[in-house]
């Protein structure tokens, strides 16, 4: 990408981020305004951390980078020995992946991520995503996806699972900034699927998926030998295992 578009890019969507901020801030907006405004901040601001970091490296790609592993959306769970991607740091290449993949086709071995792929709007930018993985996967390389289980807390709701249903909600949601609103269990399935507005730095869930929805999506792909596997201590971050469906796959 040419130099002056980059830098373009940057200076536009650094004036919209700015004039965003400034809007939010007036307490007199009508509440439907301010939700279209929380939702656009939230693209500001990964398209900001996205078209900043690029014209820092004035669209030259990170060199040093030799890895045969991929995480994508990791955030601040940073894996070691592996090329770890996310539209915020401290991952090693800031990108948008719903702008595709920055890398050769084959480039890795193994393709990692986990409470992401649920961020990504489903069915366009998911099948890109997930086409995209299968690009940059050399044959016979496999993909570990971890998402929030739709199938476990929905049926956790319908059946009236309490232990589970509090854990969730003490694990996920009693930290949150601001705090979120739980007038019912109905809350922490809507949570789950299409999470909060509220604060503009906390990506929007889009989609929840299944085992079958997710195993027949990867296997529409073109991946093969899908399957429901278990928790992986050397990648997965167990403060997620309680609620997460980890399906792996082969290209
Ligand atoms: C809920 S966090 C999960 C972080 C980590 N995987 C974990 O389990 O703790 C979702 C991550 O996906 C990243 N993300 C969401 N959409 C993305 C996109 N389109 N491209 C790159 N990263 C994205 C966010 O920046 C965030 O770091």
């Amino acid at each position: 990408m040419k130099s002056r578009e980059i830098h373009k890019s940057y200076r536009n969507v650094t004036s919209l981020k700015k004039s965003v901020d400034r809007l939010l801030k007036d307490s007199s907006l009508a509440p439907a305004f301010k939700i279209t405004l929380f939702q656009l901040a939230k693209d500001i601001e990964s398209a900001h951390s996205f078209w900043g970091d690029l014209r820092k490296r004035n669209g030259k790609r990170k060199t040093a980078i030799h890895a045969d592993k991929l995480q994508i959306g990791g955030g601040r769970h940073y894996l070691e020995g592996f090329v770890n991607l996310d539209f915020f740091p401290p991952a090693d290449v800031i990108w948008d992946c719903r702008y595709g993949l920055p890398f050769r086709k084959e480039s890795f071995k193994f393709v990692f991520s986990e409470h992401f792929f649920e961020h990504i709007d489903f069915p366009i930018a998911a099948k890109k995503v997930l086409r995209e993985i299968y690009r940059v996967l050399e044959p016979g390389g496999s993909v570990l996806l971890g998402v929030p289980d739709g199938g476990k807390v929905v049926r956790a709701y319908y059946k009236k699972e309490k232990r589970f249903l509090d854990k969730l909600r003490d694990k996920c949601y009693s930290n949150r900034r601001p705090p979120v609103e739980i007038y019912g269990n109905l809350d922490l399935v809507n949570y789950l699927f299409r999470d909060q507005l509220d604060n503009p730095r906390y990506a929007t869930h889009y989609w929840a998926y299944d085992e079958m929805s997710l195993g027949n999506l990867l296997k529409s792909i073109g991946f093969r030998k899908i399957k429901k596997t278990s928790f992986d201590k050397r990648y997965c971050n167990p403060k997620r295992k309680f609620y997460t469906l980890y399906m792996e796959a082969i290209k």
